[in-house]
């Protein structure tokens, strides 16, 4: 029985770190791997391998690099037949990108090989005790322990699928993995915890890819594994079954996709897509990292530095745009609760100025390509005047991961459309942990207020997304404005910043972004009926501020478009049109204004007719001065 799944449930069961590929049946596994591997592509990566079954024995090549470098390196490699076979395209989050570092991994005993998407939040805990019971470990993945644990299982004669799901148990974290057991050459192993994974069914063949776009042009029969679920997949059938090990019936789904659509998870976009991954970024910074019942916060990538930290008297935090202004909500939130004086700096500004650096200064890097060149050099600068640098950045093993002493992954993916959306939430994730994490009531109830909240912003986030075509309505009605107005005090500041930015590089509109409260030294002169005002106006401790210049505009019959919450009475009589998002604690509020603000510029860009994901003279990496 076929059925159809919703948009949303299709885009849920996309969102993923990187690229898996499986086959098993009668044609040769190669390239059918390597061409499901390039389909995947599209989501940015830093290395690939494949492991097949050929000849009694499984054999690994890997490469760093583009799938086309491990193509290459294979294409003379007639040896390498084999039906049954799985490959991987990684996007690093544990262990810097190469060749040892890529996936498959196998096991001391070369019997079982994995490849997976997604992190093992345990991972250094069950390595230390795998390494205690004689395991030797070639990689610093977090994946190699899954191929270890289950041959540790298998040490106790256990039958592979009972020494998987022992091991199954005892892994905590996000993952999709594809496995292969040489000693069981005639079934491919498939495993999913919140990292998607589909299963394309043939004609006495079966596929399996972490994204329907591999499967593109094999088959449009697929069946979606669920969270906890693991398949046994052979060429003539497939068997679910859930961790209790009871067998779960198996749905049949036609995908009706062409390539781009299923690359986009049928959002037009991947700016669209990455704006509606917003939640699942946050809660990815977060895993791990949070325990809300200790108000404590545990930065792993902070530990080698932890003690001078704690006499760190000034932070400087160095940026470039849209990291820049995520930057400035750290200062807030740097100040207000960590206490210590901190100062955000253009890093292209940064590099030039003769600034005297104060001992037991801090340097944090903000970058989500860890490429950006002012911000590498800054870093150097700061380095060169003995100042402990630290990283926030989404790129493992990018250069700026590796030339800061210490920092924190964001772990949000890969961000493929230009204008940054999903990597902004996920720097004030770790933004708001590191402010944490740097004050002296790390793990005192002080905190509970802020992180009880910090973890019910996803849910926040999806209530505003699912209001998303109001947002769309309203860049009808503004969609052809040539200036735009953006205000904000306090944590909205910056974002009213970072929303003039996305409108700007996305509908090149003319919009500048202002602390409200600069208006009356000059801006207000600008207020008039072309100039529309977006106003960040969540009630807090100084919304009546806001109110009062929203006056002043309206008596200047300046249009306004308010972001206020929910519940709001007064705004409706101020603002020409109002967009309501949930109520949240100051700190948090970026977090949630900032989404209409996403959205808007989308929609305006879209329906100005514009490549919304590249835009022009834009570069996702500026790599360059
Ligand atoms: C964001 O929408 C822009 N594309 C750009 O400002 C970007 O934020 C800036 O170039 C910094 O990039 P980074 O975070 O990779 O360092
Ligand atoms: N955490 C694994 C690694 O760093 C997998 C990353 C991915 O999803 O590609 O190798």
């Amino acid at each position: 029985m076929s059925g159809k799944l919703n948009l949303m449930q299709k885009v849920a069961n996309l969102y993923n770190m990187c690229g898996i590929v499986g086959y098993i049946g009668e044609e040769n596994s190669l390239p059918i791997l390597i061409n499901g591997l390039k389909a995947l592509e599209y989501r940015g990566y830093d290395s690939a391998g494949i492991a097949i079954f050929s000849n009694n024995k499984v054999k690994v090549r890997k490469s760093v690099g583009e799938v086309k470098i491990l193509e290459n390196d294979l294409k003379d490699q007639t040896s390498l037949v084999g039906h049954l076979g799985i490959g991987h395209t990684r996007w690093a989050t544990h262990g810097a990108p190469s060749v040892i570092n890529a996936h498959p991994h196998s096991d001391c005993t070369r019997r079982i090989f994995v490849v997976h998407n997604g992190i093992i939040e345990n991972y250094k805990e069950l390595k230390k005790y795998l390494q205690n019971r004689g395991h030797s470990f070639l990689s610093n993945t977090d994946t190699e322990i899954v191929s270890h644990l289950i041959e540790d299982f298998l040490r106790e004669k256990k039958d592979f699928k009972t020494a998987l799901f022992d091991a199954l148990k005892m892994i905590k974290g996000a993952y999709a993995f594809a496995i292969i057991d040489s000693k069981n050459p005639d079934t491919l192993y498939a495993v999913r915890l919140s990292s998607p994974l589909v299963i394309g069914v043939g004609k006495h063949e079966n596929f399996l890819a972490s994204d329907p776009s591999a499967l593109i042009g094999k088959t449009k029969d697929v069946i979606y594994l669920k969270d906890g679920e693991i398949g046994e997949i052979t060429k003539g059938g497939v068997s679910i079954t859930n961790l209790r090990k009871q067998k779960t019936p198996s749905e049949i789904v036609r995908l009706e996709w062409d390539l781009e659509q299923a690359q986009k998870g049928n959002y037009p976009h991947f700016m669209l897509k990455e704006i509606f991954e917003g939640a699942e970024v946050v809660l990815y910074a977060l895993r791990g990292r949070l325990r809300s019942k200790e108000n404590l916060v545990k930065l792993g990538g902070l530990e080698q530095v932890a003690e001078k930290l704690k006499e760190t008297k000034r932070l400087l935090i160095l940026a470039c745009g849209t990291s820049y202004y995520a930057g400035l909500v750290g200062e807030y939130l740097f100040e207000e609760i960590s206490k210590i004086p901190t100062e955000v700096h253009f890093a292209s500004e940064f590099r030039y100025r003769e600034e005297p650096f104060e001992k037991k200064t801090v340097a944090i890097a903000i970058s989500q390509s860890g490429e950006t060149a002012d911000t590498l050099a800054a870093i150097r600068k700061a380095k060169k005047n003995g100042i402990l640098t630290l990283g926030i950045v989404n790129t493992v093993g990018s250069t700026i991961a590796r030339e800061t002493e210490a920092g924190v992954y964001n772990h949000a993916g890969p961000e493929i459309g230009v204008a940054s959306t999903k990597a902004f939430l996920s720097q004030l994730t770790v933004l708001t942990l590191m402010a944490v994490y740097l004050s002296k009531s790390n793990g005192k109830s002080s905190n509970h207020a802020l992180l009880y909240e910090l973890e019910r912003i996803p849910e926040k986030i999806r209530t505003i997304l699912s209001k998303a075509s109001e947002v769309e309505k309203l860049a009808e009605k503004y969609k052809n404005c040539d200036n735009f107005l953006f205000l904000g005090r306090r944590y909205n500041y910056p974002v009213a910043l970072e929303g003039a930015l996305k409108l700007k590089e996305i509908s090149y509109i003319h919009a500048e972004g202002y602390g409200a409260g600069e208006m009356k030294h000059g801006p207000i002169a600008m207020i008039c009926e072309k100039l529309p005002t977006m106003a960040i106006v969540p009630q807090n401790s100084i919304s009546e501020k806001m109110f009062s210049n929203l006056e002043e505009i309206k008596a200047r019959k300046g249009p306004i478009f308010a972001i206020a919450t929910e519940g709001d009475e007064g705004i409706e009589m101020l603002a020409d049109n109002v967009f309501f998002i949930p109520k949240t604690i100051e700190p948090l509020e970026p977090f949630l204004t900032v989404i209409p603000l996403q959205l808007f510029a989308y929609y305006i860009g879209t329906k100005r007719g514009f490549n919304v994901d590249k835009p022009r003279n834009l570069a996702k990496s500026v790599t360059v001065e």
